[in-house]
């Protein structure tokens, strides 16, 4: 396909507001009031890659809709271990298990590894489905606060909140909420405690399509043989190629005694769990003929990424850095002298622009002080939505 006959997958004209007022659900345009623009989940705004179009309706129009094999379609395996071999991870497609989504392969591989009595280490803030996954197992969440400012994991405290329970790290690699890709450095360090103390890692990477500045995107289980036969690496669909509403992603174990048991523990044997068949035919399609759409998607992400963060830096009592991965906005709001959730709430009300709070059921304590906003819309639509918040911020 050429660029001559695919202009403008992310103009303001495609970006189909009534059905996203019907479809659009997860705290998203189908569940806030009309006049509200929602910059709350990530889930983008626009109708997907044309590849996957063609390859759902495709098979769908065969008419044979049959129980899949047990860990998922060998293609869409071989497609996804070729695509973490290229990541530099020891992949096998017989290691991989097709999830409904990211969200499931954290909760399976959690309930796998994880019981009462363990205690399973993340960071502060992240995203909620980490440590929600390790308390469904039965664990107990031990949270290793990030650094202020940067985002970075710290050096030295990490190892001494490992005791004799610790069974796991969770890490989140492009990192939800803050935007930061972690650095080789990092994750060695990470990697070598993980090692030294023999601990599993669980590294969520559901973000890893979407890198934005010059960090390269580097997962934890490419760094060598000892990490990558203890490391699980779980992620999906929905970020990277928007389709969040097929439920699709996967498990990928470092070896074969994780993977057997992380299968067996899934239920996807007794047929209890597991990926759609054709929400896998469509990630094979986005992993085989989506790169067009991705890379234009990435292009305009850089391009709104600038606008989004220097229109909120320059709002007064905001601080808002551009996030290095994914597609969210994470400005530091103390100085206006609200908390998080008083700032999000005069911002739907008298702005109406819905964001996400900084509150400790989404991401932590450690994400008081901010909000969180996604910019996978049309440019349009974030200037509509910058320029409210300006106008709100100037009447404050
Ligand atoms: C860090 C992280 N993990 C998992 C998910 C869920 O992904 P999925 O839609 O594939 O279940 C999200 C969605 O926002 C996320 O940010």
């Amino acid at each position: 396909m050429n660029s001559e006959s695919t202009p403008g997958f992310f103009s303001s004209e495609v970006v189909n507001l009534p059905l996203l007022r019907q479809r659009a659900f997860n705290l998203r345009w189908a569940e806030v009031d009309s006049d509200v623009i929602p910059l709350t989940a990530a889930d983008p705004d626009f109708p997907v890659a044309p590849p996957i179009i063609e390859a759902i309706t495709a098979h769908i129009s065969d008419g044979v809709l049959c129980y899949g094999p047990t860990r998922g379609l060998v293609e869409f395996r071989e497609e996804v271990s070729a695509s973490l071999e290229v990541g530099g991870i020891p992949a096998h497609p017989d290691q991989v298990l097709a999830t409904d989504g990211a969200a499931s392969a954290l909760w399976a591989s959690c309930r796998a590894m994880l019981a009462a009595g363990d205690e399973a280490i993340t960071f502060d803030p992240v995203d909620f489905l980490l440590p929600h996954c390790c308390e469904v197992a039965g664990a107990t969440v031990v949270r290793c606060p990030l650094e202020p400012i940067s985002g970075a994991i710290p050096e030295g405290s990490l190892e001494q909140l490992i005791g004799a329970r610790t069974r796991a790290i969770l890490l989140c690699n492009p990192h939800n909420p803050t935007g930061r890709v972690l650095r080789r450095e990092e994750l060695q360090r990470v990697a070598a405690l993980a090692v030294k103390h023999d601990l599993l890692i669980i590294s969520d990477e559901v973000w890893g399509g979407i890198i934005l500045g010059d960090v390269p995107m580097i997962s934890i289980g490419s760094l060598g043989e000892d990490v990558a036969r203890r490391t699980i690496t779980v992620s999906g669909f929905s970020k990277t190629y928007g389709l969040a509403g097929l439920r699709i992603g996967f498990i990928h174990c470092g070896s074969r005694t994780l993977a057997d048991q992380v299968l067996e523990a899934s239920g996807a044997p007794r047929t209890t769990f597991g990926a759609s068949v054709v929400s896998q035919v469509a990630a094979v399609a986005a992993m085989r003929d989506g790169q067009q759409w991705r890379d234009e998607f990435l292009q305009h992400l850089r391009r709104l990424r600038k606008i989004g963060a220097s229109r909120l830096d320059a709002l007064d009592g905001f601080r808002c850095p551009e996030p290095e991965g994914t597609y969210l906005l994470f400005p530091e709001i103390r100085s206006t002298g609200m908390s998080a959730t008083e700032l999000a709430g005069q911002l739907e009300t008298k702005a109406r622009v819905a964001v996400v709070p900084g509150e400790e059921r989404w991401f932590g304590a450690g994400a008081r002080g901010h909000i969180r906003l996604s910019f996978a819309t049309s440019e349009e639509i974030l200037d509509e939505a910058l320029t409210r918040i300006e106008r709100w911020s100037e009447a404050r």
